[in-house]
This record gives C-alpha cells, structure tokens and sequence, in this order.
C-alpha cells in the first residue's frame, strides 16, 4: 500500500526509488532523451556507489509501466537535480512536472532549502517546466556540454 506521502493529490504517477531491476527500461528512455545518454554503468554507480544520490521511478498506476524517471543529488541543503526524463510518448501530460515537484517535496523533507541544475540552453521544454517551477536563470556556462557542443544554463530555486 502507498503511503499519502508517495503520491501527489492528483495523482497521474507512482513514484518509488529506483532499484537495479528497473534500468533495463530507464535506459530505453534514456537512451532516446539525449545526444549523450548516461550509461547503465553511470545509472549503477548512482545507485550503489553515491551516498547523495537518489533516483526514482515513475510508474503508471494501473499497468505498472514506467514514465519517467529522476536522479537528483541531497548534498547538505542544496538539491541538485541532475536528470529527469519522460517516456517520449507520455511527453506533455504533466507527468514530468509531477516527478519535478515531489521531487523538490521530497527534498524538502531531507532538509533542502535550495535547488540548482544545468539545462541545454536550447531544451526548451526543460527549461520552460523549470520555469514554471519557479526556478530563474543565475549564470550561463560556456560550451558546457558536447555532442553537441552548447552552453548551460544554471537555474536555481529557493524556498518552496
Ligand atoms: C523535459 C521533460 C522531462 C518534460 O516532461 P513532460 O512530462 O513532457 O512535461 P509536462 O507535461 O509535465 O509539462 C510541464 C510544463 O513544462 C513545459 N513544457 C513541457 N514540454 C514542453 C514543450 N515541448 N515545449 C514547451 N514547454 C514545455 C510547459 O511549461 C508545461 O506546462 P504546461 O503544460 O502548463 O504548458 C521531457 O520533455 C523530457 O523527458 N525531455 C527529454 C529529457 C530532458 O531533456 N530532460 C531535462 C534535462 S535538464
């Protein structure tokens, strides 16, 4: 049984931590969200071998099939929200913005109080959601990212 705690109030997903059993379909998405997808090796590392790491499924309620999926960083009381992705046939039903603000609940309640991440400047769809989550731009690095080569744009979130 879930606890309240697991859902949000309207309820679109079924979000839980991510085991190794779950990677062989997070890697299907991944692997079609990004130019440079992590690996399963990366998703591993994360999962066993980083104390601030968390990552989270989200499922559908009924079938059990996965959505989406979200690794974030707790380092003290800074949130780093490192990757969200959604099924790209489930894209624009709400389910990312869903997974992004249980996410911030969720660190809340570890004792966060800010939030930071990187986005492509030309991920549109990341960045317009994390506006709508109330984060702002705070600086822009450089050819941060490869393949392709582009900048990134910091963004930043405190108090929720
Ligand atoms: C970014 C991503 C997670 C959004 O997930 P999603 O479930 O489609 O997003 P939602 O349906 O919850 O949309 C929430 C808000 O985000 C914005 N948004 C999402 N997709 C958008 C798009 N294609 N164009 C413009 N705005 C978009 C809108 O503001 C939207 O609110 P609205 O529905 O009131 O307009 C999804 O596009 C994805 O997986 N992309 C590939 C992976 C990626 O780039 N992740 C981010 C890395 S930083």
């Amino acid at each position: 049984m879930m606890s309240r705690k697991e859902v949000s109030k309207d309820r679109k997903v079924m979000i839980r931590p991510m085991t190794a059993t779950d990677l062989d379909e997070v890697i299907s998405i991944e692997a079609v969200s990004y130019t440079t997808p992590w690996s399963r090796r990366m998703f591993e590392a994360e999962l066993a071998g980083n104390a601030f790491a968390h990552l989270f499924v989200a499922r559908d309620p009924e079938s059990g099939a996965l959505r989406g999926y979200v690794c974030c960083w707790v380092v003290f009381d800074e949130l780093h929200l490192m990757n969200l992705s959604v099924h790209p046939e489930w894209r624009r039903l709400g389910i990312g913005e869903e997974l992004a603000r249980w996410t911030l609940s969720w660190a809340r309640e570890q004792g966060a109080r800010s939030a930071t991440l990187e986005v492509r400047v030309s991920n549109e769809a990341a960045r317009r959601l994390y506006e709508k989550l109330g984060f702002t731009v705070s600086a822009v690095r450089r050819d941060y990212y490869r393949d392709p080569k582009e900048d990134a744009q910091i963004m930043n979130r405190s108090k929720w």
